[in-house]
């Protein structure tokens, strides 16, 4: 089984000159379905950058970005047809949790996944028996008509979690996901993201300078000044 993601010398250069950062230096990785890797390092070693670039929402600089051995994203300096098909792949194949949770805020918690579902073109009968669904999956029954003002940090993040999995994406992507939480409700989330790989198949790729996260992932890459150290 070939892996689901592969990066082949992504790099990411912020600004020219006097101002210009090597954000991403060249980095190659490749992650198997299932597979959870953990990325850690210091701050500003590069770790959201490549996170996004891996999603899809940030274009490199240069590099490429394969799924199921297919090129998806790729140097900026490539032509389209790449820049109009990036919303269509980051909607089929990614699921994204970030540490802020980043819920829409005038939309219920069953609102915010039936949202995805909406654009990922689901049937529009079932969009919210299927969001309430998933949500009933995080233990989130009795929150679902609760507007993320109105919810605990970790129940945010757990609806966060039920949207990233709304229409089933292979991969799912986590910036530093319990960062906001308290040590017992960030082990929750942790938890719920490894059952994701094991239970539900999903390879996930977590940022986070959580020790609980270390054993929990199946294998850790360590990001200095942005090359992975070996
Ligand atoms: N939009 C941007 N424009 C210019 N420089 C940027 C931009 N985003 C990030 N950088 C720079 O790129 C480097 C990597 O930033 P990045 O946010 O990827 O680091 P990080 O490892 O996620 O840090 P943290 O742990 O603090 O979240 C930093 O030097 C940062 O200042
Ligand atoms: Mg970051």
């Amino acid at each position: 089984m070939g892996p689901i993601l592969e990066l082949k010398n992504l790099t990411k250069v912020y600004g020219d000159g006097d101002n210009k950062v090597v954000a991403v230096d060249s980095v190659s990785l490749s992650l198997k379905k299932q597979e959870m890797l953990l990325i850690m390092g210091p701050s500003g070693s590069g770790k959201t950058t490549l996170l996004s670039m891996m999603g899809c929402i940030l274009r490199p600089t240069s590099g490429e970005v394969l799924i199921d051995g297919q090129t998806v994203s790729k140097g900026e300096a490539a032509p389209r047809p790449y820049e109009d098909v990036l919303p269509d792949i980051r909607l089929r194949y990614f699921g994204f949790v970030f540490q802020s949770f980043n819920l829409f805020p005038s939309l219920t918690a069953v609102d915010n996944v039936s949202l995805i579902l909406r654009l990922k073109k689901h049937d529009g009968k079932k969009l919210q028996a299927d969001a309430r669904r998933l949500i009933e999956r995080f233990g989130l029954a009795k929150r679902g008509d609760f507007y993320p003002a109105d919810m605990s940090g970790g129940e945010k993040q757990r609806v966060a979690l039920a949207r990233a999995l709304a229409g089933d994406p292979p991969i799912i992507l986590a910036d530093e996901p319990t960062a906001n939480l308290d040590s017992k409700t960030g082990l929750d989330v942790l938890r719920h993201l490894r059952e994701l790989s094991g239970e539900a198949q999903k390879a996930i790729v977590i940022v986070s300078h959580d020790p609980k996260a270390e054993t929990m992932a199946d294998r850790v890459v360590f990001l200095e000044d942005g090359k992975i150290r070996n």
